[in-house]
């Protein structure tokens, strides 16, 4: 592996070098849209481009912005083109429906009351743990077909898959590597282990539609069954904890809103729609350019890695009005933080259907939702991925 395929996806973006920067990185992308729209940058290896209008440029240009990645660790919808790609989705599009999504409300809504009830008592919870994480996870779990019990587990290894290192030094780079492939290798025994039971005996889940499923009569072999639902674990689950996490963020940052939403409950998906232009749980996604472009008046060559910043594109002035100003009820908002074009999230639906419910439910039952401050916040370590540790809140009923 030389280092053109290696740094891109893994390793921080260097003007991102403090603590309060990686927490609050939007001044940087403002300045870096201004000044260098589209750099290469050497320590990484990779293209960053950070205008909107790039930005949806390359998302909507699969044959020239390639997902077939050099650097992956598994092989799955998001790192296909198509025609493979159209063929992959469409098994999983039907799990997906806007109606199957939306009949798991009163499921969410349930799951959610219990782990309010938990903590409720005590008037304080951290939001991280107590209900970011195991929400997503439960739901993902159940519609896999797998027990939710292991929620643990899955949070463990989804942490390592998102993981980038700290440092930029080959010794860090290989580290993080292992940990990945060691992680990828429990996943994959951990859902064979399950595949193996579904066969034997078929369920109504998701892991027995992927293993029934066929495309032109051919079914999914093994490696593909694995790698869709350790993508559906790994894709579904951090993004979410950081969007309710993120949302609750700035529930606390400007208590105002909180008030608000509690007026006008009927704005909680526009918020929802705010939160992630403004906190966007992701923040960038990787290509690799198949031939001879340009990009803004810069050349970029076949082969190479660019980075699009979707955190900066949902800032840009070129498109959104005021984008440093947090509105609430914002329209339009077409912001990037499910991507765009052909792999746009397949999970965004049920996203916004969870975080809408969890603020609402909050809402609804609890006042003064407060950050209990003392504890310094820390933010995730991984390249890409925007969001906090840990987030203790304090509430009244
Ligand atoms: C794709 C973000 C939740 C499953 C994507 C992409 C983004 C994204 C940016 C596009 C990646 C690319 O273009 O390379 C998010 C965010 C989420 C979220 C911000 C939460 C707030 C979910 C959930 C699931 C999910 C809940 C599954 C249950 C997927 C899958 C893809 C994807 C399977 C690949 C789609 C494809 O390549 O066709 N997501 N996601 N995501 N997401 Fe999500």
């Amino acid at each position: 592996m030389d280092k053109a395929e290696r740094y891109a996806n893994i390793i921080p973006m260097h003007e991102l070098d403090t603590k309060e920067k990686r927490l609050q990185p939007f001044p940087i992308y403002n300045w870096l849209r201004q000044a260098t729209p589209v750099r290469y940058d050497e320590s990484r290896n990779c293209w960053d481009v950070f205008l909107y209008e790039d930005v949806h440029r390359i998302l909507k240009d699969p044959a020239t912005f390639s997902s077939v990645r050099m650097l992956s660790v598994m092989e799955t919808l998001l790192t296909t083109d198509p025609p493979r790609h159209t063929q992959l989705r469409a098994l999983v599009n039907k799990a997906f429906t806007p109606k199957v999504v939306n009949d798991l409300a009163p499921h969410i809504l349930s799951i959610t009351e219990e782990l309010l009830d938990a903590v409720r008592k005590s008037g304080r919870m951290d939001a991280v743990h107590d209900l970011a994480v195991p929400l997503p996870v439960i739901v993902i779990a159940e519609l896999l077909g797998v027990p939710p019990k292991d929620r643990y587990l899955f949070k463990e290894w989804s942490d390592i898959l998102v993981k980038g290192p700290d440092v930029n030094t080959d010794e860090a780079f290989l580290n993080v590597m292992a940990e990945k492939t060691q992680a990828m290798k429990e996943l994959n025994q951990y859902f064979a282990a399950i595949a193996a039971e579904r066969r034997q005996a078929p369920k109504e889940d998701l892991i027995t539609l992927l293993l029934e499923a066929e495309i032109d009569g051919v079914k999914l072999n093994e490696e593909e069954v694995l790698g869709f639902c350790i993508l559906l674990l790994a894709a579904g689950n951090e993004t979410t904890t950081n969007l309710i996490t993120n949302a609750l963020r700035r529930l606390t940052e400007d208590t105002g809103l909180q008030q608000q939403l509690r007026e006008q409950p009927e704005l909680v998906s526009s918020f929802i729609e705010e939160v992630l232009r403004y906190y966007p749980p992701i923040q960038a996604i990787g290509r690799v350019v198949t031939q001879d472009v340009e990009v803004h008046g810069t050349a970029i060559k076949a082969g190479e890695q660019v980075v699009s910043w979707v955190a900066s594109a949902n800032r840009d002035e070129a498109k959104f009005q005021e984008p440093d100003q947090f509105i609430i009820d914002r329209k339009p908002n077409a912001h990037l933080s499910f991507g765009f074009g052909t792999h746009f999230c397949l999970g965004a639906p049920l996203a916004r259907l969870e975080g809408q419910i969890v603020i609402k439910h909050l809402l609804e039952h609890l006042d003064s939702i407060e950050f209990i401050s003392g504890l310094e916040l820390d933010y995730i370590q991984s390249p890409f991925v925007y969001g906090v540790k840990q987030f203790p809140v304090s509430f009244k009923e």
